[in-house]
């Protein structure tokens, strides 16, 4: 199942038939953008640029993007058939969170095949595309996976976090203070210390995928992909800093981040996952990168961001998919009782999210709730939460919207706010003062619960069965038989195919 390289990754797409491998020549100033928001608005394939301008001589002159665009090719990713439902997808990546696969430290491997040093680092060497036309420049950290050390445990986290590239040698980060990295910046910046770190550009498809899921800050997000891919991750050392990077990747920068401010830099703005412009331009931290090692012809990772509303990208279904299989699993691992799907429709990215419950006691959706917002991954999701009923089929948007229209009601303790909570800075319905990261460490939400299951205070009534609502409108099995029977005899031309409506829970 494991793909030991993103080149595997590249053949396992080809043989599929959904890789494009583009040979003319395109510009990394906003062609690329372009090119990949047509191609992702098409359901197209995933995308090698080979010739791109000003690149056909330097270190790396190919990109790769859109590896995890769809839910076919995260199926594939995940050693499963191309057409598993996103349900499976959801339950699969839920059951392999269970068994975390430590990593192995390997002496050495391909990324090691070049080394440079010093003056050699030029990050002008890489075909980094300027996405959007708004972008303050061109970002090369988009969906790589950037390696920090918590300094007072030493675990390794992987996340994805964006960078853009401020000169030959120094990348400027969106740091969030609640996200992983953004703890280690701080544990740095107390100790008066520049953060070591290094970043990962190319390997498995596992590693943006588990880069970018919110994994508990005690587990390395590297034992994840071991679980993830059914093997360990075969990782070596790096030349500069003391971190630990898959030994087979394309390219690894590796460097310090400062954390005192007076080195922060300008960064920004940068088409956002939202669908806006986000963390526009202001002073943030950059990292100063001395060392590069790559393998030979190194190919760079990259993804788009900023296509919702309207088309998906590799985080929207990513999102959909580990957002909603972490928030069960924290259901699960925090004693909430009868959850029976979670669902993240990608276009909220796990801002929003749907639990369908079979419910136990009043209470039950609040349960819910407060489980998930009190984890660390809640930051940046789960701002909206809604709970139904497990008689709606929460992959329907139709079903959501009945349920909000009858099962739920603001008077009647329906509607929960939570007021002031971490939330994502880019969101644009916060202030723009309160999501100013320097100042508060994160944006700030006002979280919201929609609990759109029957209400347990309503008196079950013997007129309706014993139920606290009343039955539902449908045909009865015998009068749905009979016309069916009697169907061609009315002068209807056209065969039933289908039942004209679900049947009640209650027949
Ligand atoms: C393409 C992409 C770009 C992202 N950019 C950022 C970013 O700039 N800053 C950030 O805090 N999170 C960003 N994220 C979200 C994080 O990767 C995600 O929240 C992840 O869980 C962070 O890892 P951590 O939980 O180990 O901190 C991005 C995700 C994706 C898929």
């Amino acid at each position: 199942m494991a793909y030991a390289d993103l080149r595997e990754w590249l053949n396992a797409l080809e043989g599929a038939g959904d890789l494009l491998q583009i040979g003319a020549e395109v510009h990394w100033d906003r062609e690329i953008g372009a090119i990949t928001r047509l191609a992702f608005s098409e359901g197209g394939p995933a995308l090698l640029f080979e010739n791109i301008t000003g690149h056909r001589d330097t270190i790396s002159t190919r990109l790769f993007t859109g590896g995890l665009a769809t839910y076919a090719r995260v199926a594939q990713a995940m050693g499963l058939p191309r057409q598993t439902h996103y349900r499976d997808l959801v339950n699969e990546y839920r059951q392999r969170l269970k068994t975390p696969m430590p990593f192995r430290e390997v002496a050495t491997g391909p990324v090691k095949e070049n080394i440079l040093l010093g003056d050699a680092v030029d990050l002008y060497q890489f075909p980094v595309p300027r996405w959007h036309h708004r972008d303050g420049g061109r970002y090369i950290v988009t969906f790589a996976g950037v390696v920090s050390r918590d300094p007072d445990s030493g675990v390794l986290n992987v996340g994805v976090y964006r960078g853009q590239v401020l000169n030959k040698h120094t990348i400027g980060f969106l740091l969030i203070g609640g996200q992983h990295i953004g703890q280690h910046f701080i544990k740095h910046q107390r100790r008066g210390e520049p953060m070591p770190v290094a970043v990962v550009l190319g390997w498995d498809p596992m590693l943006p995928f588990i880069a970018s899921a919110p994994v508990p800050a005690h587990v390395s997000e590297y034992d994840v992909m071991g679980a993830m891919r059914g093997e360990a991750t075969d990782v070596v050392r790096c030349e500069t800093v003391d971190l630990l990077v898959p030994a087979t990747a394309e390219i690894v920068l590796e460097g310090q981040i400062g954390t005192d401010p007076s080195t922060f830099m300008m960064e920004g703005p940068f088409g956002e996952y939202t669908g806006y412009y986000g963390g526009l331009e202001s002073l943030k931290p950059a990292m100063d990168v001395t060392c590069i090692t790559h393998r030979n012809d190194p190919i760079l990772r990259g993804t788009l961001e900023g296509t919702l509303p309207g088309m998906l990208n590799e985080n929207s279904v990513t999102s959909a998919i580990q957002r909603a299989a972490v928030a069960w699993s924290i259901l699960d691992t925090n004693g909430v009782p009868g959850v029976v799907d979670v669902c993240v429709h990608p276009v909220t990215n796990g801002t929003n999210i749907v639990v369908a419950i079979k419910k136990f006691y009043r209470g039950h959706a609040k349960q819910v709730a407060a489980a998930l917002w009190g984890t660390g991954a809640s930051q940046q999701r789960y701002k909206h939460v809604m709970v139904v009923d497990d008689d709606i089929d929460i992959h329907d948007y139709a079903a959501l919207d009945w349920a909000l229209a009858y099962r739920f009601n603001a008077g009647e303790n329906d509607l929960v706010i939570f007021p002031g909570m971490i939330g994502s800075p880019l969101d644009p319905s916060t202030r723009a003062e309160d999501n100013d990261v320097r100042r508060f460490g994160t944006g700030k939400w006002n979280r919201v619960l929609f609990d759109c299951t029957i209400n347990w205070e309503f008196e079950p009534q013997e007129k309706w069965d014993g139920e606290r609502y009343p039955p539902t409108v449908h045909l009865a099995q015998e009068d749905e038989d009979n016309v069916r029977r009697r169907w061609k005899e009315y002068g209807f031309k056209q065969e039933l195919t289908h039942s004209a409506v679900k049947r009640g829970a209650r027949d």
